[in-house]
């Protein structure tokens, strides 16, 4: 089936427990992407109450909604827009970042795909909040029908004014424009992603002092957000500020549009309350289980670089509100907060079920792969390290496992996160630290294990 094809399919199920508020009309049968479908079901309503609120209410009402950024690092979007430096005089610039990078994420490309008018109006209303003299809308370069279908999307929206000069005639101008990416993962981290917007080559900026709010695309001060994080913000002009913090629970208001796949019988999309449900729920319910006969091996909880959960084990401690927990895997919220309580994130949203059908060393080796290759190569640590840890996980996977290996790659792993540029280098080391602690055994049998037969099967990654 062609991706057209396979985007057009209509009646996708939507599973009744789903609170879908931004996804709210991607899939049904008689909604498409243009501007009057989007016009006929409400569109751009929100903007034109925007445009007769003063800008600082509208960054009020972010702030109030609390909402955090879909992107990866669950920032409060309202908190980053008030660290806007205004005071230099120099233009302000907003981005969306839609390179959607992270391994096992699949969610901006299905509102783009079939809402783009949804986050142009989101953008609108953001670019007038903040007063940006100039949006981009920075999408990867691998995505090329998400570019055409936004790129159309924008002209019709120049077409009534939406966008553009003296914006429904509220002497605010802005203009839009779509930027394709550089195919490469490190174009999703928003300083590589302004490096590759003024035209070189993506190497991230060190922070500080390259705070986009600060010194972003041509040293101006520069928002970067998320796909789904922008369009949140068309909703909470609908709804409020207050309101909208009533979704969800307190410190993780809103929804979130999770990306499920791996070993489960329906991988999808799924936009669900934040906090109301559990990766338990997710993983069985949404996602309809495992395979017949297999169990679960590990979770890999938001996206290839978040630290891995082993099946089985138990996460204990204590909430910011104090409340005490002991948790399986099935238990922890489904949410910010509670992945990170769990010793890692929620990060892009991408949920990898892993069952027993794999082996975990080739898991890794595949991860260690992906990193390897999308280190920029500024950092040593990260260039040379992600380098080394793809080489032991490749040998250990393809029947060459030596006794050292595990300590070893443990060590290297220490030994890049924290002294980067960027948070590739967590990235990169996050996976094999985990890995190896959590699997130790396996890691270790693996230089047990008859060379021979490992040689001869299919794992192969050099
Ligand atoms: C290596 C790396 C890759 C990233 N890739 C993406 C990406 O593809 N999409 C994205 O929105 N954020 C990505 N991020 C996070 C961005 O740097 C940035 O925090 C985000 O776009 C801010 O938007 P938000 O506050 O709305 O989440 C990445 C970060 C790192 C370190
Ligand atoms: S951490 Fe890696 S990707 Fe980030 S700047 Fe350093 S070398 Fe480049």
């Amino acid at each position: 089936m062609s991706l057209e094809t396979h985007i057009a399919r209509k009646n996708l199920a939507i599973h009744p427990k789903e609170r879908r508020i931004i996804l709210k009309h991607a899939d049904r049968p008689d909604y498409d992407a243009s501007i009057d479908c989007y016009l006929r079901n409400g569109g751009y309503d929100q903007q034109k109450k925007a445009f007769s609120m003063k800008p600082e209410e509208i960054c009020q009402e972010v702030l109030d909604a609390g909402v955090r950024g879909r992107g990866g690092a669950g920032f409060p979007a309202g908190m980053k827009w008030k660290f806007l430096d205004r005071k230099s005089g120099k233009p302000i610039y907003l981005i969306c970042n839609a390179d959607e990078s992270e391994p096992g994420t699949f969610k901006d490309r299905q509102i783009i795909h079939k809402d783009p008018h949804q986050l142009i109006e989101g953008m609108m209303i953001s670019a007038f909040a903040i007063q940006a003299a100039q949006a981009f809308i920075y999408i990867r370069e691998e995505m090329p029908y998400g570019a055409k279908i936004l790129e159309e999307a924008i002209e019709e929206a120049r077409a009534k004014n939406l966008l553009g000069d003296n914006i429904l005639g509220s002497g605010y101008s802005c203009d839009l424009v779509v930027h394709r990416g550089a195919a490469a993962y490190i174009c999703g981290e928003e300083t590589g992603l302004i490096e590759s917007l003024e035209g070189k080559r993506a190497y991230p900026r060190i922070k500080p002092p390259y705070f986009p709010a600060a010194l972003g695309l041509y040293m101006c001060p520069t928002i970067v957000n998320n796909v789904e994080t922008l369009c949140n913000v068309k909703h909470i002009i609908e709804m409020g500020g207050h309101a909208y913090a009533e979704i969800g629970k307190p410190g993780n208001t809103g929804t979130r549009i999770w990306s499920l796949s791996g070993h489960v019988r329906k991988p999808g999309y799924y936009e669900l309350e934040n906090g109301v449900h559990t990766y338990g729920d997710l993983i069985n319910e949404f996602g309809g289980g495992l395979r017949d006969g297999r169990q679960l091996q590990a979770v890999i909880p938001g996206g290839s670089s978040a630290k891995v959960w082993r099946a089985g084990e138990r996460f204990k401690g204590k909430l910011r509100s104090g409340e005490e927990f002991d948790w399986a895997i099935e238990d922890v919220p489904l949410d910010f907060d509670g992945p990170m309580a769990a010793g890692s994130m929620s990060g892009s949203g991408a949920v990898v079920v892993i069952d027993d059908s794999v082996d975990i060393v080739e898991v890794l080796a595949n991860i260690n792969a992906f990193y390897a290759h999308e280190s920029c190569g500024q950092c040593t640590p990260c260039r040379e390290g992600s380098l080394w840890m793809k080489k032991i996980t490749t040998r250990m996977a393809n029947g060459g496992a030596r006794e050292e290996d595990t300590a070893l790659l443990a060590s290297i792993g220490d030994q890049i996160a924290g002294r980067t540029i960027c948070a590739h280098g967590e990235a990169c080391a996050w996976p094999t630290q985990s890995f190896v602690a959590k699997f130790q055994d396996k890691f270790l049998d693996k230089a047990k294990q008859d060379p021979e037969q490992l040689s001869k099967r299919d794992f192969r990654m050099v």
